[in-house]
C-alpha cells in the first residue's frame, strides 16, 4: 500500500490558476493509455482524500455526482450534502490514514489535493510519493503544488504527449 500525491502542474508549481480554473490543463493532449495516465494509477487506488475546494470543483465537473466505487475522505468545515462512498471529516490526518488504509484493502491510497492538504499528510510523515504531469504552461500564481520543504528521489520520468511526467520517492527527514 502506497500513499501517493497524484496531480497536474504547470511547469511554475501551481494546479489551479488564480481563479482556481483547469482550463490550461484540461484543453491539453494526453494519450489516456500513456505513461502515468489516470486510468492505470486509478485502478491501482483503494481510497482516497481531497480538500473541500477540490471536491467541489469535482462535483462541479461531473454533475454532482461523486465516483461511489472510491471510498473518499473530503476534509472540511462546510455543511456538505451526503454522497455515497463520502465520509466528511475534520479528524487529524493520521487518524483518517488510518481508516483509508483499512478501506483501501491492500490497495493504494490517493491524495487528491489541494497542495495544503497534502503537505499535512507529509507532515505526518504518510506521503510516499508523488507523481507529477507538468503541462506545458507557466501560470505566474494560483493554488501551489505542495507548499512544503521535502527532499524527493526522482523515480521514473517521461513524456506523454503534451506533458512530462514524473514519479518521485519522498526521502525521509534528516
Ligand atoms: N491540477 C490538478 O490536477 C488538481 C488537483 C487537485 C486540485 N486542483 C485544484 O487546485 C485547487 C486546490 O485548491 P486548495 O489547495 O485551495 O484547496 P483544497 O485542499 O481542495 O481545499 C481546501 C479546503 O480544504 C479544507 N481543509 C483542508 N485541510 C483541512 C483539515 N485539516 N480539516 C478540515 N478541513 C480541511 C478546508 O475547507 P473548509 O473551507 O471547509 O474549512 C480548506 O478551505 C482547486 O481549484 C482544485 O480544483 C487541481
Amino acid at each position: 500500500m502506497t500513499t501517493i500525491y497524484y496531480t497536474a502542474s504547470s511547469l511554475d508549481g501551481f494546479i489551479a490558476d488564480p481563479d482556481n480554473s483547469l482550463d490550461w490543463l484540461l484543453s491539453r493532449d494526453i494519450d489516456p493509455e500513456g505513461l502515468m495516465s489516470f486510468g492505470g494509477f486509478r485502478a491501482e487506488v483503494g481510497a482516497g482524500a481531497v480538500g473541500a475546494t477540490t471536491y467541489q470543483w469535482v462535483l462541479d465537473q461531473e454533475g454532482d455526482q461523486w465516483d461511489a466505487s472510491l471510498p473518499t475522505w473530503v476534509f472540511t468545515h462546510r455543511d456538505l450534502a451526503p454522497q455515497d462512498g463520502v465520509t466528511f471529516t475534520t479528524d487529524d490526518v493520521r487518524r483518517v490514514h488510518a481508516a483509508m488504509t483499512g478501506a483501501a484493502a491492500g490497495k493504494n491510497i490517493w491524495l487528491m489535493g489541494g497542495g495544503d492538504l497534502v503537505g499535512q499528510f507529509a507532515d505526518a510523515g504518510l506521503l510516499d510519493e508523488v507523481w507529477v504531469q507538468y503541462a506545458p504552461v507557466v501560470l505566474g500564481g494560483g493554488a501551489p503544488l505542495l507548499p512544503r520543504r521535502l527532499e524527493l528521489s526522482l523515480e521514473e520520468l517521461g513524456r506523454n504527449r503534451e506533458f512530462l511526467c514524473a514519479r518521485y520517492t519522498v526521502s525521509p527527514p534528516g
